[in-house]
């Protein structure tokens, strides 16, 4: 083409990256990789190697082992030999060598972002511009955490062996979002990449080597999904961390359940992008362009659901198509494209039958007039309208290039259709009314809110998903608790810590009379007493055999009513954390009042002496005042991000939680799982002590008497494991905290894994509830709630 020919027509012409050092570097491995364990090149034990291929192009880039069991065996057995002297070695020299590997890989930026693209397919402007350059950020920001960890977060240690799997659509990105807080925080580390995308992680791995981190720290293992299936089972590994669709997240859940092994899932999505009519459209149309075709829509929170308010939307689709047409797709090397290629024909087909499937529902179908280049696995960019929000593309994650639109008219219905999904990874607001948009924010079930900016990223604030999105954060002060325990945690017993007094029970007072000792007693569903719908009661008896009283013996009807009523209840999320703590100062108050009443009950259903039922009553008082006295202390915060952006990171209610209380101390553990679940606003369906229930059920008269809103505390009595097996696999349920046994644990982790409840369980230990170390504070609180990051844009 003649330069004359290219001012008239103006075309872009190729612009290629060179991606000779890539290619050296490929060849100076023989185009085969081997395992990184212990510091060393291992040959796979399989003897299995598999290809790694360029997507842009179909051709093979590498040979990439396979690594089986004994593979698996030896990775995690050199992270754990590691441990202890990446322990001892403390933080200043963990910071230093967080601090190497940053600088390392900002030395190699453009290797690495010219083989990211390679092996992935993306757009080498994207992984030069954005990803490698957040790779690099992630590490210098928790190089100063690892610094930071032994003063800034002194209750905490490290929890031992971790095992990541990652997955390919942002391959050294998630590596980085992994590595850097497990290492900072202490941990050593197997890690398996996407086997799509491993090669970055394998030149990763000779990064550590050159910085001479020690050996066994970090150990890099490729492989399927069975690779990755052996490590979640391995039982030397204290955490898995996953990214990756929530199928397998769930599979990880029900594989992992009852080991204690600590989780954190960061899956899938069909993330709102939702625009109000006062919005600039302009803008919104360059926020769906980053949104959704941005990485070729392969982002978990891609914002591919498009919500428009209906006055504007033809005028927006009409910008959209427009936009489309001029978008640019080719070799992820060309540094003059918009999109590259699909990171393999196995994703290339599930996008085009879900796309299928959009036709065949009747959804229309708008694609640009130019054709994709045939040598790779593309796709154009697609826009769907006339979309019913029940369809199969409005609710599937489909991963792809592919925008789904549909339009609301009231605020109230764009809500309503942003929260229809069992995902919630993110939302995108866009609106010039800054009220608005801090009216829809927290409304919307989501991690992330971004308010006229999407897909914006930074290693100081969390991201994670609410529902089935998963859960745990990755990234700010919120992400590190993913890869800490609690030094506390060390001292639970494997036994109750209870005194059962030898002497004959006596009573606290002589002129007290004992709660409802001549009835059975019912149970309290939103505000108000409830026979059991089964009509049947349970007697309880004292540890000494006597005869305490009769109990209403609930069932599966009464779990869901409750579970309605404290959907039902939402004057109480809503109330500020101020008018909460006036609530639960009265509950203290009340209860104060009538405490020889309460310790009497003790008394009768454990024969402990009335000195220690005493006790438990006014610790019980003195808890309430401490969750009165955090409700409008225990805050958020505001992260210094790179962007000019007030990011913030509010802690919001989980939902509706079932609260399985603990076995011992009747009265006490009721008042430590329950009044921390509501003092962060959530509604609970509580399901007290089996054998010791009284001190609950005496417990909703003092609700009755109090400002607690009808519905927010549900409780139903009977049979613990049936009645727990109903709450866990309810869908309607967001979280689940149980104290039992460790058989119990397991069976709620299990069951949980439908809808992704966060659960929170004992694994059969015993915690000192008198103890304020291990029976209250800011731990409960944490596991009450779940961080919403709101980012918000300012400057011109
Ligand atoms: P995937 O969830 O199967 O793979 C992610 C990682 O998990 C890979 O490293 C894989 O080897 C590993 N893995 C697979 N099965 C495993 C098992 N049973 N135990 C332990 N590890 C296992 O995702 P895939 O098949 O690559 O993509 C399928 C769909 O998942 C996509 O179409 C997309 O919808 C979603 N996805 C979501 C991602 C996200 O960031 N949320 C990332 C990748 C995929
Ligand atoms: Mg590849």
């Amino acid at each position: 083409m003649k330069i004359k020919e290219i001012y008239e027509t103006m075309n872009y012409g190729p612009a290629p990256e060179d991606a000779g050092e890539a290619i050296q570097f490929l060849e100076n491995h023989k185009k085969k990789f081997d395992l990184f364990i212990n510091g060393k090149w291992v040959t796979p034990d399989s003897g299995t190697y598999f290809d790694s291929i360029n997507p842009s192009t179909k051709e093979k880039l590498a040979k990439i082992s396979e690594a089986n069991h004994t593979d698996v065996n030896k990775a995690v057995a050199a992270a754990k030999k590691a441990l202890p002297e990446w322990i001892a070695i403390g933080a200043h020299q963990r910071a230093r060598y967080l601090y190497a590997l940053a600088r390392q890989i900002q030395k190699h930026s453009r290797l690495f972002a010219v083989l990211e693209s390679l092996d992935n397919g993306k757009p080498i402007r994207e992984t030069r511009d954005v990803d490698i350059p957040i790779v690099a950020r992630h590490f210098y920001h928790h190089a100063g955490w690892a610094q930071l960890r032994d003063t800034e977060l002194k209750a905490y240690k490290e929890v031992g062996v971790i095992g990541q799997i990652i997955p390919w659509n942002f391959p050294l990105m998630m590596l980085s979002w992994k590595i850097a807080p497990a290492l900072a925080m202490g941990n050593t580390i197997v890690l398996k990449p996407a086997e799509f995308t491993s090669l970055t992680a394998l030149l990763f791995a000779e990064i550590c080597e050159q910085i001479g981190l020690p050996n066994g720290v970090v150990n890099i293992i490729t492989g399927h999904g069975k690779t990755g299936a052996a490590l979640v089972d391995h039982k030397d590994v204290n955490k898995i961390a996953f990214t990756g669709s929530t199928e397998v997240g769930k599979t990880i859940r029900r594989a992992t359940a009852g080991t204690g092994k600590k989780l954190s899932l960061e899956l899938g999505g069909k993330s709102p992008f939702m625009v109000f009519e006062d919005a600039d459209l302009d803008s919104v149309v360059e926020g769906i362009v980053d949104a959704i075709w941005f990485n070729q829509g392969q982002v978990c929170c891609a914002g591919s659901r498009l919500l428009v308010q209906e006055s504007i939307a033809e005028t927006l689709y009409e910008k959209i198509r427009a936009r489309m047409e001029n978008l640019r797709i080719g070799n992820a090397l060309d540094k003059s494209i918009d999109m590259g290629a699909i990171v393999d024909s196995v994703q290339l087909k599930t996008i085009k039958d879900l796309v299928k499937v959009g036709v065949d529902e009747g959804s229309t179908l708008w694609q640009p007039s130019w054709t994709c280049p045939k040598e790779g696995y593309f796709y154009p960019p697609t826009l769907f309208t006339d979309v019913s929000p029940a369809s199969t593309i409005a609710q599937e994650e489909i991963f792809g290039p592919v925008l789904v639109a549909m339009s609301f008219r009231t605020h109230k219905e764009a809500v309503k259709l942003a929260n229809n999904t069992r995902y919630g990874l993110a939302c995108s607001i866009w609106t010039e009314n800054i009220n608005l948009a801090l009216d829809i924010a927290p409304q919307i079930k989501a991690g992330t809110a971004w308010i006229n900016c999407t897909n914006v990223f930074d290693a100081a604030a969390g991201f994670g998903g609410y529902r089935e999105s998963g859960f745990g954060r990755e990234g700010g002060k919120e992400g590190l608790m993913e890869y800490l325990k609690p030094r506390v945690n060390d001292n639970f017993t494997d036994q109750p810590i209870l005194k059962p007094s030898q002497k004959q029970k006596e009573a606290v007072a002589n002129t007290a009379t004992p709660l409802g000792i001549d009835r059975t007693t019912k149970m309290y569903i939103g505000g108000k007493q409830a026979r059991p719908d089964g009509g049947y009661s349970t007697v309880i008896k004292s540890n000494n055999g006597d005869y305490v009283g009769e109990v209403s013996k609930g069932n599966r009807k009464d779990i869901r009513n409750a579970v309605e009523a404290a959907h039902a209840s939402s004057n109480w999320v809503n109330k500020t954390g101020h008018a909460r703590a006036q609530v639960l100062y009265y509950l203290a108050e009340n209860l104060a009042i009538r405490r020889i009443e309460f310790a009497d009950r003790i008394v009768q259903m454990t024969n402990q002496s009335p000195t220690d039922a005493l006790q438990e009553v006014d610790v019980s008082i003195e808890r309430i005042y401490t969750y009165a006295a955090l409700a409008d202390k225990y805050d958020g915060q505001v992260h210094h991000t790179i962007h000019r952006n007030v990011t913030l990171a509010m802690p919001e209610a989980i939902g509706v939680m079932g609260v399985v209380c603990p076995d011992e101390s009747p009265l006490l553990g009721f008042i430590s799982t329950v009044i921390p679940a509501i003092t962060m606003g959530n509604s609970v369906v509580v399901i007290p002590s089996e054998k010791l229930p009284f001190s609950a059920t005496d417990f909703y008269q003092i609700l009755e008497t109090s400002d607690v809103p009808a519905g927010t505390v549900n409780i139903v009595t009977g049979n613990k494991d049936e009645l727990t097996q109903v709450l866990a696999k309810h869908d309607d349920v967001d979280a689940i905290w149980y104290f039992g046994t460790s058989e119990g644990c397991k069976n709620v982790e299990l069951l949980s894994a439908d809808n992704m409840k966060r659960t929170w369980v004992n694994y059969g230990k015993y915690r000192n509830w008198l103890d304020k170390a291990q029976g209250e504070g800011n731990e409960f609180l944490k596991h009450a709630s779940q961080i919403k990051n709101i980012w918000i844009p300012y400057g011109a």
